[in-house]
């Protein structure tokens, strides 16, 4: 039969309370290699995955834009029938040997279909894991929290009903560090318990997916997206050499919190507590620019004031993004991008505002959704949407398989490295909108500082989060919860508020965690992002500091962005890196964020020079949050103990 079952030994400790467990895997790969068959089935898919497509994402597209009861039954309709098709789409994909074909690339789409899907599951396990999912995304969409309310008793009424928005909304505003920690324990202590045990279960159903498509665990298949098994290495080395800028960062801040909130809610020389940084899961400190700004005379940097004396419209911020793009040679949007893109707030219907950009598949129809409010940080929104709807413009010819970033950090490197050419003291003079003279120092710093509370800061968090994922989908989830604090201490130097235990899960007070998103992307993208830009930039001719650079009317950046956008994803990653620096390179670096930054980093290390300890160290107490007793009769080590008999038992078993 077309089914060949290769047999593995493989030793799960910790999953589900399970000691040691001894499975064979069957791994699930067909053995025909008739090309002529390969390609006949390849059409007809892409025919069909572009027809799914383009249903589900109008029926999104209607919801998202009236969120009605109807509009939402029909939405879970299509999303529940593409899932059936995914499902029937491995099983025509896996009766091939994709690393057998001999066309590149039949055997990359084959080899995309095969991996990375969870469609090798039962038809049963299948449809678990899928509403395990939306379950998991329901509970983090619908729940709710208790205000801070001090002074009130147990059994007078307080406010319970705050969602994500408004919680995010305290952290972002507050400066009662009382509030915050209330706020971010709500929060935390509510989202973790219910979602814990449906985890472990996904966690499991995802792992057995994994071993049917011939991978060790689900870890190893996130990996694989990146075709390289040396990635994990590079990205390894990116966050060594970020390390000692992030340090120098978090030492500033550190000195300025302590002066906020004192050196009792703030160690001099420790972590970060999590709850005072501006932020629900302390990943972007923008929000606490007003504490943290290096010189207060020169705070304004915000166009919002200048945008609203032109008069602007939000049909006029699009048509500049628009002429932003054309300027550099790139396409216009289509007539179909204008009559039915979303870029107000529309009266008598609930909409759904968060900002997006949508492909529907057809090569016709590509749209916006922006709830646009007349300020500045709603202008550099639309130029970032902007640029995902050129990137789906210049793949538009791809198959639909190849129709995405070049690897899944791509779309939104560019994206963002359009944005570095727009929040931009350069290009916002150049354009109209700022009025004082750029070169001046001290109003350049602050902007780096601006930017390295949102991209520095953000580094570790974007880094970690994956990293955990892993640990979890390779060792199982007995110490779930203390392995995220471990990694958050280590590598972002916060710790919790609040004593943590077992029974929490904080971890998914993260969306992408519940709702199965990937998240190296945004590690990589952040990267990326700098890592383009620098490359435009030196094709746009630019000298000077790397965060004065602006691509505007530049043909010969337009050029670079046009080359990664077109290939999508036919190409591996690494080509699309090499030739966009013309062959220097092929890997991702983290040197284009350093020189984009290294201004700021001479003015902290001047800052800090009289610091007895640049970075953070541990004490005993920090890890008291959130250790329990290891080694207090647990079983751990026993257990660990056990399993290693077992593998030597089997081991001998084999030799005889
Ligand atoms: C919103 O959806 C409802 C159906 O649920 C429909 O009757 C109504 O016309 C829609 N409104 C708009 C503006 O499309
Ligand atoms: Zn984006």
């Amino acid at each position: 039969m077309w089914v060949s079952l290769v047999a593995k030994i493989v030793i799960i400790v910790g999953m589900n309370g399970v000691i040691c467990d001894l499975e064979s895997v069957n791994w699930l790969r067909g053995t025909s290699t008739d090309l002529t068959k390969a390609l006949q089935f390849l059409r007809e898919y892409d025919t069909e995955a572009s027809e799914m497509c383009f249903r589900v994402n109008t029926a999104q597209w209607q919801y998202s834009t009236n969120m009605t009861d109807l509009l939402k039954r029909k939405m879970v309709e299509e999303q529940t029938l593409r899932a059936k098709f995914d499902k029937l789409t491995w099983k025509r994909a896996v009766v091939f040997d994709w690393t057998r074909i001999s066309d590149p690339v039949a055997r990359r789409q084959l080899k995309m279909l095969t991996t990375n899907t969870r469609a090798s599951l039962s038809d049963e396990k299948y449809n678990e894991i899928y509403h395990l999912i939306s379950e998991m995304k329901d509970i983090y969409a619908t729940t709710r929290t208790c205000a801070y309310a001090p002074g009130i008793h147990d059994n007078e009424v307080t406010y319970c009903d705050l969602g994500l928005e408004d919680i995010q909304t305290i952290m972002a505003k507050s400066k009662d560090h009382k509030e915050l920690a209330h706020t971010w324990r709500e929060w935390h202590d509510k989202i973790g318990p219910p979602l814990k045990n449906k985890y472990m279960r996904y966690a499991d159903l995802a792992n057995q997916a994994a071993r049917l498509n011939g991978f060790l665990d689900a870890g190893e298949e996130m990996r694989f997206m990146y075709e390289d098994p040396d990635f994990e290495n590079e990205l390894a080395q990116t966050f060594h050499k970020l390390q000692p800028l992030y340090k120098e960062l978090l030492t500033y801040v550190r000195r300025k919190l302590i002066e906020q909130y004192g050196d009792r809610v703030v160690r001099p020389e420790g972590p970060l507590p999590a709850h005072i940084l501006g932020n629900l899961w302390a990943q972007d400190w923008t929000n606490i620019a007003d504490i943290v700004l290096p010189y207060p005379k020169f705070a304004d940097m915000d166009v919002t004031v200048e945008i609203l004396r032109q008069g602007f419209t939000p049909l006029r911020m699009f048509q500049m993004a628009e002429e932003f793009f054309t300027s550099m040679g790139l396409k216009p949007m289509p007539p179909e991008f204008w009559r039915h893109s979303m870029i107000e707030r529309p009266n008598g219907r609930k909409v759904q505002c968060t900002a997006s950009a949508w492909d529907f598949c057809n090569n016709i129809d590509f749209r916006i959704k922006q709830c646009t409010e007349m300020n500045m940080k709603n202008l550099i929104m639309i130029h970032h949407e902007m640029a995902h709807i050129e990137y789906y413009l210049y793949y538009s010819d791809e198959p639909y398989l190849f129709r995405d970033g070049a690897n899944p950090g791509f779309h939104e490197g560019v994206a963002n490295a359009i944005v570095l050419s727009v929040f931009n003291l350069k290009h916002l003079w150049r354009v109209g909108l700022f009025n004082t003279n750029t070169d001046n120092y001290e109003l350049n710093i602050n902007f780096l500082m601006l930017m390295a509370l949102k991209k520095v800061a953000y580094a570790p968090f974007a880094y970690l989060l994956e990293q955990w994922r892993y640990d979890l989908f390779e060792s199982g989830v007995t110490r779930m919860n203390a392995d995220w604090w471990d990694l958050r201490l280590r590598y972002q130097g916060v710790v919790p508020p609040a004593t943590r235990s077992d029974a929490h899960f904080d971890a998914a007070a993260k969306r992408h965690v519940p709702a199965d998103v990937p998240y190296a992307r945004y590690y990589v993208a952040l990267l990326l992002e700098f890592q383009v830009f620098k490359v435009a930039c030196q094709a746009a001719g630019q000298t000077g500091p790397l965060h004065g650079c602006d691509l505007y009317r530049s043909r010969e950046a337009g050029r670079v962005l046009m080359d990664i956008m077109r290939s999508g994803k036919s190409k591996h990653w690494r080509q699309v890196i090499r030739s966009m620096t013309r062959g220097e390179t092929d890997r991702i670096s983290a040197d284009a964020m350093l020189e984009y930054f290294d201004p700021l980093l001479v003015w902290l290390r001047n800052q800090n020079r009289d610091e007895k300890v640049v970075g953070w160290t541990t004490f005993k107490e920090d890890k008291a949050l959130f250790q329990p007793l290891i080694y207090g009769g647990s079983g751990v080590p026993t257990a660990k103990l056990a399993c290693i008999f077992v593998v030597v038992l089997v081991f001998i078993q084999f030799v005889q």
